[in-house]
């Protein structure tokens, strides 16, 4: 146990976290998100897509701001596995429970950092014959991007730090946060 966790028994007040975007924040743009979503999609069920882990918080907030009818799948995405930088190693560690031919897609994810997961993903779904393929992020790190990725439906653009909360973690930490933080020093983690 490193000192800062000794000395903090708040979670949510872990002085290792500067605060970037509060719940409140994060809930006002997902009910617009939503909205957007659901007057896109009115009359055409489309599947939406959460990438495990990260996006599991978002993604149930994100259906419940959503007033039309939608499917919820989920795929699980090889990640940084444990550090602070994308590998660019991507594999799917848990696939979709069903064909998505002919299917509206939307792809559900926490953060768009290099684009190298994202990119693949939207491939790899549109070569399984969907009908279209669309991408709902939370947090896009533009700064970082190493491979073009179109989002559709995005909440907020964000400078070039390492954040956790709201279903993103530092080695399987802090996705339990009701809001985003920078992680200051992942050395002292
Ligand atoms: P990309 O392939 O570099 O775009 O990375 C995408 C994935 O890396 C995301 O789905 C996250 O799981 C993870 N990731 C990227 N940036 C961060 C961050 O700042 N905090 C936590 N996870 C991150």
């Amino acid at each position: 146990m490193s000192a800062s966790t000794a000395q903090s028994p708040s979670e949510f007040s872990n002085p290792n976290l500067e605060p970037l975007l509060t719940g409140e924040q994060i809930q006002t743009r997902i009910a617009e998100m939503g909205a957007e979503i659901a007057r896109d999609c009115a009359g055409r069920n489309p599947l939406l897509i959460g990438v495990l882990k990260g996006a599991f918080v978002f993604l149930s907030d994100l259906v419940r701001a959503i007033d039309a009818r939608v499917s919820t799948e989920f795929i699980a995405i090889s990640s940084y596995g444990g550090g602070t930088r994308s590998s660019g190693e991507v594999r799917i560690v848990k696939d979709l429970d069903v064909p998505i031919e002919g299917r509206e897609i939307i792809v559900v994810e926490d953060i768009v950092d290099t684009g190298l997961t994202l990119s693949y993903l939207l491939a790899n779904l549109e070569s399984r014959g969907a009908t279209s393929v669309k991408l709902a992020a939370l947090l896009n790190k533009q700064e970082r991007r190493l491979r073009e990725v179109k989002i559709d439906y995005l909440g907020f653009d964000i400078p070039d730090a390492f954040v956790v909360g709201y279903g993103l973690d530092f080695a399987e930490r802090y996705r339990n946060l009701p809001y985003i933080a920078v992680l200051k020093d992942p050395s002292q983690d």
